[in-house]
């Protein structure tokens, strides 16, 4: 164990509580907690409806299945991302398409989106855009592609929940968007996910897609007195990707008490903003430092180092880990790059990905979570300090990990 860890999510009491209530309850799925925990999200996204589901990953499944796209489609992701935007597009028999990133955005590089669109082999289009790390997708620009191509469109908002942009909290940054609420996330439910739509069609066929399908909801079926009825028809094929009620109450109590939870990453990331600008020249800060609306659900930091080699960037970054580990400081690779993944290589059709390949070898993780405090903040710069003559020793060398 770490004793300044990568990541720990902010529970309380109160979670406690809410969960054991639910034990006791004796009602587990799809009950009165998680419709308070859909309709928290609702009203805090300013949506009309949200549908919890089971990760991240089923809602961009189930989200991406209601809304057609299937073996005929080809979907743009970005090739900087976590696996589960790549897989979900696999696992519906679509054709993932990679797309380049801008490593100054973490983000879609629009000047990558006329290659990938030619490289489309599919009938149909469709694009899942990434908010990587808290950052917003240029909406304007979104805007113009999905209208200019017919793209159907699907926000990936799995690690940028409580971001704001422009007046629009994520979850309302693309017309469907899809949130985790994995415990890295702003909020957690342990497992968990959401879909956030203004469309009501679409959040009630969710509803019933979740549910394999079901075309009587579970309330309904609950309701009814007449037993012939009890037995639900199932018109289409569905999933079992149902919230259980254990995971509604944590979600409903975090977002009682998503405020505080925002404010104290806010706290965290401007006081890291802080003491690396100061301290330590070889690191770039993740951008938006003057954003208000900025919240990060990682904190990710690039080592900015123009003299060395991708050899000696890699050898340097495999000894700070080390190094940092050695004094019980966590840190990590937040994403991936696909192009390097076995699996996910050949639907990168020869491309190199340079954005991508760029952001995956220069990005760091630090020890990130609300309730990080000063001193551990501190500690971690310092022993980031005290890295800094392995750092030039390593370039002089041109060692290699
Ligand atoms: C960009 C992105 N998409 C999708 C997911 C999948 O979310 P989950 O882990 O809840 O399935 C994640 C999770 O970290 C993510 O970061």
């Amino acid at each position: 164990m770490h004793k300044i860890p990568y990541s720990k999510p902010w529970l309380t009491s109160d979670e406690e509580r809410a969960t054991a209530h639910t034990i006791s309850s004796g009602r587990l799925i799809l009950g009165p907690e998680v419709r308070a925990f859909e309709t928290s999200l609702a009203t805090f996204t300013g949506r009309q409806r949200a549908v919890a589901v089971t990760s991240g990953t089923t809602a961009l499944q189930l989200a991406l299945h209601a809304l057609g796209v299937n073996q005929h489609y080809s979907v743009l992701v970005p090739a900087y991302t976590w696996v589960a935007t790549w897989n979900v597009v696999h696992w519906l028999g679509a054709e993932p398409v990679m797309i380049d990133v801008d490593p100054s955005t973490f983000c879609i590089d629009p000047n990558d989106f006329e290659r990938a669109l030619a490289s489309c082999s599919r009938t149909h289009r469709a694009i899942l855009p990434v908010h990587m790390f808290g950052f917003r997708v240029d909406p304007t620009w979104l805007d113009a592609m999905v209208h200019r191509h017919n793209l159907t469109l699907v926000g990936d908002g799995c690690c940028a929940f409580g971001g704001e942009h422009q007046g629009l909290r994520c979850g309302a940054w693309t017309p469907v968007e899809c949130l985790s609420f994995h415990p890295r996330k702003v909020i957690t439910t342990g497992e968990g996910g959401a879909i956030l739509t203004d469309d009501h069609e679409l959040a009630d066929r969710l509803e019933r897609l979740r549910d394999h399908g079901a075309h009587r909801s579970r309330e309904q079926r609950r309701q009814t007195t007449q037993g012939g009825l009890m037995t639900p028809e199932f018109p289409e094929p569905g999933h079992n990707f149902r919230m259980t009620e254990m995971q509604g109450a944590l979600g409903r109590v975090q977002m009682e008490r998503v405020h505080t939870l925002i404010q104290a990453r806010k706290t965290v990331a401007s006081r890291y903003d802080e003491l690396i600008a100061a301290q330590i020249p070889w690191l770039k800060l993740p951008p938006g430092q003057h954003d208000p609306g900025r919240v990060l659900t990682f904190y990710p930091v690039q080592l900015q180092i123009p003299e060395a080699s991708p050899t000696q960037i890699l050898a340097m970054k495999t000894h700070l880990v080390t190094f940092m580990a050695s004094h019980g400081i966590a840190v990590r690779t937040p994403m991936i790059d696909l192009v390097n993944q076995p699996f996910t290589r050949e639907s990168a059709k020869g491309y190199d990905f340079p954005g991508a390949q760029h952001t995956f070898l220069h990005t760091l993780g630090l020890p990130f979570f609300p309730q990080m405090t000063r001193e551990q903040s501190e500690t971690v710069v310092q022993k980031l300090a005290e890295f800094t003559p392995t750092l030039h020793a390593l370039l002089k060398s041109g060692a290699s990990s």
